[in-house]
């Protein structure tokens, strides 16, 4: 797929844009702190309705609006699809409920209203960003929000049932609190009913982040093996954080020499739905004592290893670097298999990032996509031999002109 057409309005530091787009390579240059990276997130915003970059949707709006009555951002894409032309639209708006800000997201496609959750798999992309490298080394929180997003863009079964599974988490940790509050006391019927529901969707949850990582491992362990000494073997391991392997502080008792104990998650969805179920209810006493649910996917891990040694506790950093772009390559193989086209490529930075081999590999696997943004403050180190008439746009505080260059 690819965008034709981009209109911003007062999104970061994008007080009004209004930018055709060609196919192919587009690469966005400018000085720091310009607009690259901005760019970038508006589409990926698009696609995803989140940022990678914050937590907040409030950073998003651009700063001189920010005391107007009702602050607003508007993010529209018209895209060439496989589909047909499509135009999607997003439109953030502060709302003011007491005294509490919330931000409340408008979609629209094709000129059609739609919700939030209907926004994933309208526009489908890759993003590779510098901090990549945390899926590695950061906390499972990052590698779980990775496989949800990525899961999310191409499933929407899965998507609704992690939306309900996250809202029965809530409501169910509410319950424990309140008992907990109580000494236990009180009508744990409600539990029950919770309970049910928390198992369905965390076993969809479970069945389908499986299958994703195992579908990444094998494209991933083919590309690592290009990209790396040919002794290095690259694997993922899925561990769900359903397994009695919770420990007494209520952590993933995660424990590297203990891989390949994870039977779980092989079973069909209403045998894990039952297991789970199983275990919620043998939990019980102790959820109760803690105020809140102590397994579920919530508590769910991904781990990379090389030779059976864990890059998160043993990584070098090139060899995180290395593993963390067969990962991103085999997400792009996986994606245009599931949808069955090019999803628009975001690359920030990579020349920067990566070294003269890795980023020569990455671009000729790229070489045929649809669209690709690249951002860089050296366009002229880039070796763009293999895009054939590679676009360049000169960004400059919050404003893009067509290069003469
Ligand atoms: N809500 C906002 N309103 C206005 N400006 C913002 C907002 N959020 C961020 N900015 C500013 O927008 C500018 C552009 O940021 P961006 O990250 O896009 O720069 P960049 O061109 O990618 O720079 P670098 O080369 O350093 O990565 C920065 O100066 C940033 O502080
Ligand atoms: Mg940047």
């Amino acid at each position: 797929m690819q965008i034709t057409h981009l209109s911003l309005t007062n999104f970061r530091n994008y007080a009004r844009l209004e930018l055709a787009m060609p196919p192919g390579m587009v690469v966005l240059y400018g000085d720091n702190a310009q607009g690259k990276t901005s760019l970038l997130e508006a589409v990926y915003y698009l696609a995803t309705s989140r940022s990678q970059h914050t937590t907040s949707d409030r950073q998003l709006i651009n700063w001189l609006v920010e005391n107007d009555p009702l602050p607003f951002a508007r993010l529209v894409a018209e895209l060439n699809t496989r589909e047909g032309l499509k135009r999607v639209e997003v439109t953030l708006v502060k709302e003011q409920s007491g005294r509490a800000e919330r931000f409340k997201k408008e979609i629209r496609v094709n000129g059609v209203s739609r919700r939030v959750m209907d926004l994933l798999g309208q526009i489908t992309v890759v993003m590779f960003l510098p901090q990549d490298l945390s899926l590695i080394e950061g906390s499972p929180t990052l590698r779980r929000r990775y496989l949800d997003i990525t899961l999310c863009q191409i499933d929407s079964t899965y998507c609704h049932a992690l939306n309900q599974y996250n809202r029965v988490l809530t409501q169910r940790n509410a319950l424990l609190r309140q008992l907990q509050a109580h000494g236990g006391r009180g009508d744990q019927s409600q539990l029950l009913f919770w309970d049910e529901k928390l198992a369905r969707d965390g076993a969809t949850i479970v069945a389908g982040r499986y299958k994703l990582v195992r579908d990444l491992e094998r494209r991933a362990q083919r590309i690592h093996h290009d990209l790396s000494d040919a002794n290095e073997h690259l694997r993922l391991r899925y561990h769900p954080g359903l397994d009695a392997n919770v420990s007494g502080d209520g952590q993933m008792a995660f424990d590297p020499a203990d891989l390949g104990s994870d039977a779980l998650p092989h079973l069909p969805p209403p045998e894990i739905a039952s297991r789970f179920h199983d275990q919620l209810q043998a939990r019980r006493r102790d959820d109760l004592a803690r105020g809140q649910t102590t397994i579920g996917p919530q508590r769910d891990e991904m781990r990379f290893l090389v030779n059976g040694h864990d890059l998160g506790l043993y990584g070098s950093r090139g060899q995180n670097r290395t593993a963390v772009l067969a990962l991103k390559l085999a997400e792009l193989e996986w994606m245009r298999e599931k949808s069955g086209e090019w999803p628009i490529l975001l690359l920030d930075e990579v020349a920067a990032e990566l070294d003269t081999h890795r980023r020569g590999y990455l671009l000729d696997r790229i070489s045929d996509a649809e669209q690709v943004l690249l951002t860089t403050t050296e366009p002229y180190l880039l070796p763009l031999a293999s895009f054939d008439g590679a676009a360049q746009r000169h960004v400059e505080g919050g404003h893009i002109t067509v290069s003469e260059t």
